[in-house]
């Protein structure tokens, strides 16, 4: 046999060719079925990480921005809005023909404290803040008209219990803040879907929550194109008939669903951590980061299976899925190695964190040539 001498050119080409090699692209094999997004971050969206947009444009046709659109980046002060990464997100995104995401204008977290206050510090009234808040709402949609296929228009709003999450824009609006916002991204881009967007929104108790907004907004005819079941998920959770049952009866409202920051959790996290409340956080302690040396064989089994049985539910409503989006790029990149305990080595997605595909992209692609 003849022997072959692993120059490092041809180990270089090997590495490109497991990387982003002959394989069709995941949102390939998705065609017809629903679109496939991925989060970007700064270095995704500068370039700095020059492998990140030539591997975003094989496999994805949707992104979303990690950070850059929240009101906390792309409205830091009053009246200052910075809108320079969250425009070249954009422009990589249409020269690509890549579908783009608007995330988030109205959320309790990463939006500073001064949104609520007068120049004074005093808190607003409610006239002050609804026109601040159509205001943002105007100029960020307004900006992404035409660009932006769809906005997350209201984040996290229901609390585990099905209640109103008790938040400023609660208690100084009142419950029709909700209302409020989608008129206004209607008004800002009649053409951009509207989407309420959570997590645990599957779970049945935020979801008698939320299914009553839905109807809310319909009865009034304020238009709602859309429910986003973030997927911060577990090995061990949700239940696979609980994300089913919960995706028929969103699509039963008229809902498009989407799955928009999915990941599955692999460390050691304590149940009341499961969500994805990004105040709570907890100790770094040795014992929750077990992987750091790299996946046991065992675990990366799991992580497949749990995907491709998730991907069969996805596939089976796929007349109602419209977007399978991933928080992160690959595992490196994933927000689930610093939260909710910071410092650990974490595996949540397709790809590992050298753009290599996981045995879990594999799992994946089958699944969809299965259902062909
Ligand atoms: C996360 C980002 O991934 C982190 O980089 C950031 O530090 C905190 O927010 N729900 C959401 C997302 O809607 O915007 C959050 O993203 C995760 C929870």
């Amino acid at each position: 046999m003849k022997k072959i001498i692993l120059t490092p050119l041809l180990l270089t080409v090997m590495l490109l060719a497991s990387c982003s090699g002959d394989e069709k692209g995941l949102k390939d094999t998705f065609e017809g079925d629903f679109l496939i997004g991925t989060s970007m971050n700064m270095p995704q969206i500068t370039g700095r990480d020059t492998m990140a947009q030539p591997f975003i444009v094989k496999h994805f046709n949707s992104v979303t921005a990690e950070n850059c659109m929240k009101w906390e980046r792309i409205n830091p002060e009053p009246g200052r809005y910075e809108f320079t990464l969250a425009d070249s997100m954009v422009a990589f995104a249409l020269r690509n023909n890549i579908t783009v995401i608007g995330h988030v204008l109205v959320w309790h977290a990463q939006t500073p404290d001064w949104v609520f206050q007068d120049s004074l510090g005093n808190p607003l009234s409610r006239d002050a803040l609804l026109e601040r808040l159509k205001d943002h709402i105007f100029t960020v949609v307004g900006r992404y008209k035409g660009k932006v296929k769809g906005w997350d228009v209201v984040n996290e709003a229901v609390d585990e219990d099905g209640s109103l999450r008790q938040t400023k824009w609660l208690q100084i609006i009142g419950e029709d803040y909700i209302e409020m916002a989608f008129r206004y991204a209607n008004e800002a881009d009649p053409d951009a879907e509207l989407y309420y967007n959570d997590y645990n929104n599957e779970e049945r108790a935020k979801r008698a929550g939320v299914i009553p907004i839905i109807r809310n907004l319909q009865a009034k005819g304020i238009r709602v194109d859309g429910v986003g079941i973030q997927g911060h998920w577990h090995l061990d959770s949700p239940d696979m008939e609980i994300i089913d049952e919960s995706i028929g009866e969103y699509a039963a409202l008229g809902m498009k669903v989407m799955i928009t920051e999915l990941e599955i959790n692999v460390l050691p996290t304590p149940s009341w951590l499961y969500g994805a409340e990004i105040s709570r956080i907890a100790e770094y302690r040795d014992s929750l980061n077990p992987y750091v040396a790299g996946l046991p064989n065992s675990v990366e089994a799991q992580l497949t299976d749990r995907y491709a049985e998730l991907f069969r539910i996805l596939l089976k409503h796929d007349d109602a899925v419209t977007r399978v989006t991933f928080w992160g790029l690959h595992d490196g990149y994933s927000w689930k190695n610093g939260w909710p305990i910071p410092g650990r080595t974490n595996y949540p997605l397709l790809f590992d964190r050298d753009y290599n595909l996981k045995p879990a992209f594999h799992a994946v692609i089958d699944e969809a040539e299965k259902f062909k």
